[in-house]
């Protein structure tokens, strides 16, 4: 696992988004995952800027979303449709019928499940999947006990992954308990995965993820069998590393390699 310490939210944005731009710079035809919640947003707004600017295209681009609400459609404010298309699509030059959040409206979620497993690997397999963690450790909603090489498939949220979300439901509004969501196993299939992370609610989940057991217990553990991850962290997430110092030595020393081979 690569691990890149920095010091507040905004740097980790703004890495974040150059990896996004450097993949798609290489590649404009890029299959991108993309994740919804909070830690994402101020990436979005980089990606946006340098849209506009002319830095980035995403006219060829076809996208995957990790998860989204069991019950609501894309109209609902609440679904993440909606959220995707209101922080990034929108304001973006993609087509939005290259756009795939998986379908909260199913008529049957569990066919739909296979059907998005089966629209990613028509479209390539995805290049560069983005991510952000829940403090139970959750990656997309596969929550604590979802089998490692689980697939897209309906899964029921945990009480803590409610509350924490409850925060964007007003109180007369129904909250869904049940989420369509890539696997553990759909998720370290893309080619590299980078995962953001922000904040001291987040530094039990990323010390259990990087320097726990892989298992069940903690998902985002499943991420040290990929072979090309990236955990962006700001100081307060990764507060709780046991070798801060030694993660930020082999950063430094990975830069100078990569300098000195002409790659930085
Ligand atoms: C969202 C998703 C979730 C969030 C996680 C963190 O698509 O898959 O796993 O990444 O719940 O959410 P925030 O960023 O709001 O702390």
């Amino acid at each position: 696992m690569q691990i890149v310490i920095l010091q507040d939210s905004a740097a980790v944005a703004e890495y974040g988004a150059n990896l996004f731009i450097q993949q798609l710079q290489k590649k404009p035809a890029s299959v991108l995952g993309l994740a919804t919640g909070s830690t994402p947003v101020s990436l979005y707004q980089r990606l946006i800027a340098a849209n506009r600017s002319g830095e980035v295209s995403f006219k060829q681009v076809t996208s995957f979303n990790l998860d989204e609400y069991l019950g609501l459609d894309g109209s609902h404010k609440q679904s993440y449709r909606y959220f995707m298309n209101s922080q990034l699509f929108d304001a973006i030059d993609i087509d939005k019928a290259n756009t795939h959040v998986p379908p909260g409206d199913a008529d049957d979620p569990i066919e739909a499940c296979d059907r998005y497993e089966q629209q990613i690997v028509k479209a390539g397999g995805i290049d560069i999947q983005l991510l952000g963690i829940g403090r139970n450790g959750h990656i997309g909603f596969n929550e604590p006990s979802s089998g490692l090489m689980s697939r897209t498939r309906v899964k029921t949220l945990t009480k803590a992954t409610i509350e924490d979300n409850a925060r964007f439901f007003s109180s007369d509004e129904y909250q869904p308990h049940l989420s369509i969501t890539m696997g553990i196993g759909t998720i370290l299939d893309a080619k590299k995965v980078v995962l953001l992370a922000t904040g001291e609610n987040k530094a039990d989940a990323i010390k259990a993820s990087v320097e726990g057991a892989l298992s069940a217990a903690c998902p985002a553990s499943a991420l040290q069998l990929h072979r090309n991850v990236i955990l962006v962290l700001d100081e307060a997430a990764a507060s709780k590393l046991s070798d801060i110092e030694f993660y930020k030595h082999i950063e430094l020393e990975n830069q100078k390699l990569m300098q000195r081979l002409g790659k930085a």
